[in-house]
């Protein structure tokens, strides 16, 4: 493991605009820099790099964060990658933290399975390479397969002993828990005498897109016909079969950069490719493909191209799960070879240049492809072609872009020789109804604070001012009922107020500033009296202090998270820098924590061409900015309360509402007495 202070150093030295400069063209903008956005294709630059705060913000795709952020997101390194990358880069030397024996076996479980795998990998590979065993069958049979030293280097392929338990014997040994071995596969125990799962077989080793080793496809060498040729780990804590693809720890680079992956069926074909240069190559290990498969593939490119065996059995029930690819918003090629062969043997065969040639001259669009194998079976059959056509509109339709569908329907109607006509309205029908579907999923998952942005409410507007402005006063739209608002606007402007703390918390956290603090007492008869007091508090603090006292939690799931956590480093650091903050950020914080801190920088975008940006008026106080961002939600919630008390009161009418109506009346005079600290009139409530 890096030290931590290997990576504070990291953090305190490495400068976002440097680190990002590597990848962007970078240009002063104030007191930041733009540059066109490398998670999109842009003319006009809408990726903002602020110096000062140490972040970034691509407003085409919402994304964020820090440099390491950025590593992550740009070239997909996982967090150590991005750690050591800059490390590299600013000649700071690792420091790693040593792991004693205690600490091995503190290590959680998925660790130690990975640890274990590690080992196993390692262990093969050694094997294979130094004993004679090894050298004789294991090397012997990829040397005769045509892989050279670099590509078994490269896909760190090994051999696993004809002895029943060399590897068990060996990792129990150097301390490994036989307990890792059984749950990652590598042993089997049968009354105490566990073996080796992959005895006598040459192993390839499957990776993660990060290149850790998560479980191993073993091939038998002899020909006995009952043994299965391959056996692969089950599933287990770290494998999941259908999650990984194999080749793409060694594929990634290649993919993003040609911004094409090829997917084959089996290891041998992954390999055979890189062998012969072509390494933006996949396997999905003899099974249909999986949405998570086709996940990580979209992480790094949208195009994707399918490469068949030369044998057209399997190919039928191949392209029936290539729509799911479709859906995904991935545009997909496919390429078949000549009879007999699969990609490993075609490509074995030919040279680099004749395989690249191949490729591109016989990889075919998969609509067309498919309309025309289909086309073909159905040529004298009305029936089969009615089938068909139903078959073809559907894999269009699961295209998400409307253009690409159109031109899909264009040359299906002259493949299939049907009018245009006829699929234009099926796929009417069907997108239809993919559309209500989707529909009801995007209300669900809508950002309330879209609504705000776009249609700003005057009821929103809870910023306080003259109470004789007749615009601070009650809007006319509601009847009386303090001014509550409608039912969709009150997400909006809880969001916004949530949103405020953030920024709050965020921007003068540790600010001190003088604070009235307002203690609310009832006297005998139940009058709400006010005594208030200047103290001195740090803004968190009173942020903390108050949301506490009423129990308020942010309605909001990923804000309340976010407000945890940065009271969290408020407490543990004395010092609390925004620096710091965002050096530690959550990358699931990321997106929501930049959009707040960038705001201005937005507005600068959208004004680029110099015409007039009118600042914001920020000529409150901290103090002022926070206690009326306080009171105002607390109205909000307050009123909010009443307004389901009265509710209830209507809904269900009991004999005694003498309780329920004394809460409501105790409410209300909290609620005047906010009402007052905000300077604004409300409409008091009649009773009744
Ligand atoms: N496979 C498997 N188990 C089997 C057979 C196949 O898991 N019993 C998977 C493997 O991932 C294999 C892929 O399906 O790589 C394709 O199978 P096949 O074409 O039979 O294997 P090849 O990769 O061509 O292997 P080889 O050339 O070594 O025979
Ligand atoms: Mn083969």
């Amino acid at each position: 493991m890096i030290s931590q202070s290997t990576i504070d150093s990291v953090f305190e030295t490495a400068r976002v605009e440097e680190v990002i400069g590597d990848f962007v063209n970078l240009k002063r903008a104030g007191s930041n820099y733009k540059g066109l956005s490398p998670f999109s294709d842009e003319r006009s630059p809408s990726f903002m790099v602020s110096p000062a705060k140490g972040i970034w913000k691509d407003f085409s795709s919402g994304k964020g964060g820090n440099s390491v952020a950025f590593l992550m997101e740009h070239s997909h390194f996982t967090y150590p990658e991005a750690i050591r990358y800059l490390a590299k880069k600013y000649n700071i030397e690792i420091e790693e933290t040593e792991q004693t024996d205690a600490e091995k076996a503190m290590t959680d479980v998925r660790e130690s399975m990975y640890l274990v795998s590690e080992f196993a990998a390692k262990y093969f590979e050694d094997v294979m390479v130094n004993t004679e065993e090894g050298k004789a069958i294991g090397l012997s049979y990829f040397k005769e397969r045509g892989f050279t030293a670099e590509t078994i280097k490269k896909f760190n392929l090994g051999y696993s002993p004809e002895t029943w338990d060399a590897l068990t014997k060996e990792a129990l040994g150097k301390g490994y828990k036989l307990e890792f071995l059984e749950s990652t596969g590598l042993t089997i125990a049968r009354e105490d005498r566990p073996f080796d799962r992959f005895k006598g077989r040459v192993m390839f080793p499957i990776h993660s897109m990060s290149g850790r080793v998560l479980g191993f496809g073993g091939r038998i060498l002899t020909n006995d016909k009952k043994a299965a040729k391959y056996l692969n780990s089950p599933e287990s804590d770290i494998y999941h079969k259908s999650k990984v693809l194999y080749g793409i720890y060694q594929a990634k680079q290649s993919i993003a950069k040609l911004n094409n992956c090829y997917l084959v069926e089996g290891y041998t074909d992954v390999i055979q490719f890189n062998q012969a240069g072509i390494e933006n190559v996949v396997a999905s290990s003899g099974t249909a493909l999986t949405p998570d498969q086709i996940r990580l593939v979209n992480r790094l490119t949208k195009n994707i191209t399918v490469l068949f065996d030369g044998d057209a059995a399997g190919l039928r029930a191949s392209i029936r799960g290539i729509d799911l690819i479709l859906e995904e918003g991935m545009n997909v090629r496919v390429c078949t070879f000549p009879d007999g062969d699969d990609p490993d043997s075609f490509a074995r065969k030919n040279s680099h240049d004749a395989l690249v040639a191949y490729l591109e001259e016989n990889s075919k669009d998969f609509i067309q492809f498919k309309a025309s194998i289909l086309m073909n079976e159905a040529k004298n059959d009305p029936i089969k072609k009615a089938d068909l056509i139903r078959d073809m509109v559907t894999s269009i339709s699961k295209i998400p872009d409307r253009i690409q569908r159109e031109v899909y329907i264009q040359e299906c109607a002259r493949i299939m020789d049907i009018s245009e006509q006829v699929l234009v309205s099926t796929l009417a029908q069907l997108i239809q109804k993919d559309l209500a579907d989707a529909n009801k999923k995007q209300k669900q998952e809508q950002k309330p604070f879209d609504v705000v942005r776009n249609q700003p409410s005057k009821n929103a507007n809870y910023s306080g001012g003259d109470p004789e402005d007749p615009r601070n006063g009650p809007p006319d739209d509601y009847p009386g009922d303090f001014g509550y608002p409608a039912e969709q606007e009150k997400v909006d402007i809880l969001y916004g107020f949530e949103r405020k703390i953030i920024e709050i918390l965020l921007l003068y956290g540790s600010v001190e500033e003088d604070f009235e603090d307002v203690f609310l007492k009832a006297d005998e008869e139940g009058n709400v009296k006010e005594i208030s007091e200047k103290r001195r508090y740090r803004v968190y603090e009173k942020v903390y202090l108050s949301l506490q006292e009423d129990e308020v939690e942010l309605s909001n799931t990923l804000f309340q998270n976010i407000y945890t956590n940065i009271i969290e480093f408020y407490n543990q650091n004395e010092a609390f820098s925004l620096d710091k903050y965002l050096m530690h950020l959550q990358p699931d914080f990321a997106q929501e924590v930049t959009n707040i801190l960038m705001e201005d920088e937005k507005v600068n975008i959208h004004n680029w061409e110099g015409q007039n940006i009118f600042p914001k008026h920020k000529n409150e106080t901290i103090e002022q900015n926070v206690s009326e961002t306080i009171f105002s939600m607390r109205w909000f919630l307050v009123s909010k309360l009443i307004h389901e008390l009265k509710n209830s009161l209507i809904s269900d009418p009991q004999e005694d509402n003498s309780e329920l109506l004394m809460m409501v009346v105790d409410y209300s005079k909290l609620l005047n007495n906010f009402s007052k600290k905000l300077g604004r009139v409300v409409v008091p409530y009649h009773g009744g």
